[in-house]
């Protein structure tokens, strides 16, 4: 699984620009769908199996879109001014690298040297080494990733960009491959430009119409110096969302969710994220509204060029999922 978490955080899709993630995904879930199909927007609807013995139509998102960064301004002297794509802040910037899709690659660097705060993104710029604006190979508009590789620290702990959400791709990817046979229709869809606000998830949501709806996503953890008071550890499994700030999970999904890890004998730490939101605020008040809740990768510092997750969590979502997704789905 390590070698499919590898490409899939290797391969840069930011917000809008997905087209590269969606191609690899699409050949990983082709031999296992019964139907696949990608929409206007470039949503990735892979379904499994159908309706029997009082089993639901559910949906199951994880976004496909990265973070990012995108030009809005290059000086004479070929220096880029740019602002972020979804979450980004100036604190995980400074030195960092980035690749544009056009594989141009620069260092961030900031003006304001002696700062005692962290800048705006106005202070920040990226040096792509050149001297002048006519060598400059990128253009407004341009967008960029984070540049880190894929690191496996051999102690089950995996550190990346793009974990969030590539992560939940790997878990829901493997989750296909594994379901042999549902009750359920199953709707697996790998979903564009949630960073930029749950876009993708709301329009898929409206055209698969689903009866209940689970996200996977990644969630924080309180398990570091300086971490807020909150409940999750990295490895101590998966976890059921309570509420985070786009969603308060349907108290009937929680239940379902709670009791299937127990049955399962499966561990699960149940999570309220106070910053930050998923696919699932968008899923669960689409037309008439989904019965909505989550599952969470427990990942240290998301949003930064460098996201750590533990490998026994993602094999334990893999499996919780398939715990759910198997028999009739219960609450809708
Ligand atoms: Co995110
Ligand atoms: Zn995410």
């Amino acid at each position: 699984m390590k070698e499919l978490i590898k490409k899939l955080v290797e391969t840069d899709g930011p917000s809008g620009y997905e087209d590269r993630i969606r191609e690899l995904i699409t050949k990983e879930c082709e031999p296992y769908a019964d139907e696949i199909r990608s929409d206007a927007l470039g949503n990735l609807i892979v379904r499994k199996g159908s309706k029997k013995n009082n089993g639901k139509r559910v949906m199951i998102a994880g976004h496909m879109d990265e973070i990012g960064v995108i030009v809005t301004k290059i000086d004479e002297k070929g220096f880029i001014r740019f602002t972020r794509i979804g979450g980004v802040r100036t604190l995980t910037c400074i030195g960092g690298r980035v690749r544009f899709l056009n594989g141009v690659e620069g260092v961030i660097y900031t003006e304001d040297r002696l700062a005692k705060e962290f800048p705006e993104f106005d202070k920040l710029y990226i040096d792509v080494g050149v001297d002048k604006i006519e060598d400059c190979p990128v253009k407004v508009g341009d967008i960029a990733v984070f540049n880190r590789p894929f690191t496996d620290l051999g102690n089950g702990r995996l550190i990346s960009k793009a974990l969030d959400d590539r992560i939940a791709c790997a878990v829901m990817i493997e989750a296909l491959k594994k379901i042999k046979q549902t009750d359920n229709e199953l709707y697996f869809v790998f979903t564009v430009m949630e960073e930029i606000g749950l876009v993708g998830a709301g329009t898929s949501a409206f055209g698969v119409e689903p009866e209940v709806a689970l996200a996977v996503d990644v969630c924080g953890v309180g398990d570091v110096p300086g971490s807020g008071p909150m409940n999750v550890k990295l490895g101590k499994g998966p976890t059921v969302k309570v509420k985070d700030e786009s969603v308060i999970a349907h108290p009937k999904v929680v239940k379902w969710m709670a009791q299937t890890a127990e049955e399962n004998n499966l561990p699960y730490q149940l999570e309220v994220m106070s910053g930050g939101g998923t696919d699932a605020g968008a899923m669960y008040k689409s037309r008439t509204g989904a019965p909505t809740g989550c599952v969470s990768i427990p990942t240290r510092y998301v949003h930064s060029p460098s996201e750590m997750v533990d490998i026994h969590d993602v094999e334990n979502a893999v499996k919780f999922l398939v715990a759910l997704l198997t028999p009739p789905v219960k609450p809708g």
